[in-house]
């Protein structure tokens, strides 16, 4: 892979670049647990002058281009896993958190009135070296790139489009738990439509030999682009079908997209002008006990919205969002690192 500056989509990240993150998100995982080992015996003993002394090697070789330069935090929508883990990986990392704005609401009148083109300009001259941008609209990463002098851009969800960082934290969480990509079967279940989680992730299975499953209500697939490019990969084959019960007993991989009237509170929720009865969609397109029996042994569920008073009996479920999450971490510490280092 070249030189990694902005992040923008997943389209950005072949096969080879996909790989390369992988094994620097692994050496970032064994670097935390090795580091967490080292904190939790200096509190109970002190550490040997041989282990100080590789302690300080491997976090010096570890927060290298990193230690000492600046993220901006601008997220003009909530978010409590995406911005956390990406603050908390520039602080592990020795670098600092200058700028955190966590919702609109945060952003003063002029700045939520102007265009974020004008946002931008005007953070980038506060030098920062990274900004990681939050946005309800559809295209406001690249926007921001656009007018960004110099400062990467990294893209941590921007409306119904893209959050590759978190697609690539799933596709991790895959690799890991299966040790290959190649030759699963992955079905993807709920609102696909809405889902940047599940369109930035299909854009990087398109790189792989995989099944997928798209389960969903017809006004709720997977957007055109997505399904053009799943078809046209040599690798993939895709199935479009409406009933989960039929098709859970193929796949190794269960993800359950978001639905939406779940955040809201309400009874139902609206896509593209087309109205949707929660309970309905909730009914059909989310995982239950029925579904749960006929999953194959080995079989894991990614759902990031998942909440245990959602009726599921927790012991039955292999859920893995808790993996998800602190991979989500480890990731962002290897995109922040990578970026980071060579500017
Ligand atoms: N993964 C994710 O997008 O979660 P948050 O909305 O909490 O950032």
């Amino acid at each position: 892979m070249g030189k990694l500056h902005h992040i923008i989509e997943a389209q950005q990240f072949d096969r080879r670049a996909l790989q390369e993150i992988f094994l620097s998100v692994d050496k970032m995982a064994d670097w935390m647990v090795q580091e967490d080992m080292w904190m939790k015996k200096e509190a109970q003993v002190s550490l040997s002058a041989e282990e100080k002394k590789e302690r300080q090697r491997s976090r010096l070789e570890m927060q290298r281009g990193v230690k000492g330069k600046r993220m901006f935090s601008v997220f003009y929508q909530s978010s409590t896993r995406t911005r956390a883990s990406f603050e908390t990986a520039m602080k592990i990392l020795g670098g600092e958190v200058a700028v955190s704005f966590s919702s609109e609401q945060e952003f003063s009148n002029t700045a939520r009135k102007k265009a974020l083109e004008d946002t931008v300009r005007g953070l980038g001259l506060l030098f920062p070296h990274v900004i990681v941008l939050r946005h309800p609209h559809a295209g406001a990463a690249e926007r921001a790139k656009e007018v960004s002098s110099g400062v990467p851009i990294i893209n941590a969800g921007d409306g119904p489009n893209q959050h590759p960082t978190q697609a690539i934290a799933d596709l991790y969480t895959i690799r890991n738990l299966f040790k290959q990509i190649d030759g699963l079967s992955i079905a993807f279940v709920g609102n696909l439509f809405s889902s940047r989680e599940i369109r930035s992730l299909c854009y990087l299975l398109a790189e792989y030999d995989v099944d997928i499953y798209a389960v969903s209500p017809d006004m709720l697939k997977l957007r055109q682009d997505v399904r053009d490019c799943l078809n046209k990969a040599a690798g993939v084959r895709l199935f479009e079908v409406d009933n989960l019960e039929e098709i859970v007993g193929k796949v190794k991989v269960l993800y359950q997209a978001r639905i939406p009237g779940k955040a809201s509170g309400g009874d139902t929720f609206v896509v593209e002008d087309q109205m949707f009865s929660y309970r309905e969609i909730k009914k059909r397109y989310t995982i239950n006990d029925q579904v749960l029996k006929k999953l194959l042994k080995g079989s894991i569920v990614m759902d990031l919205s998942f909440r245990p008073e959602d009726s599921l009996d927790l012991k039955n479920v292999p859920l893995v969002c808790y993996t998800q999450i602190q991979n989500g971490l480890f990731v962002r510490m290897a995109l922040l690192k990578m970026i980071l280092d060579s500017i």
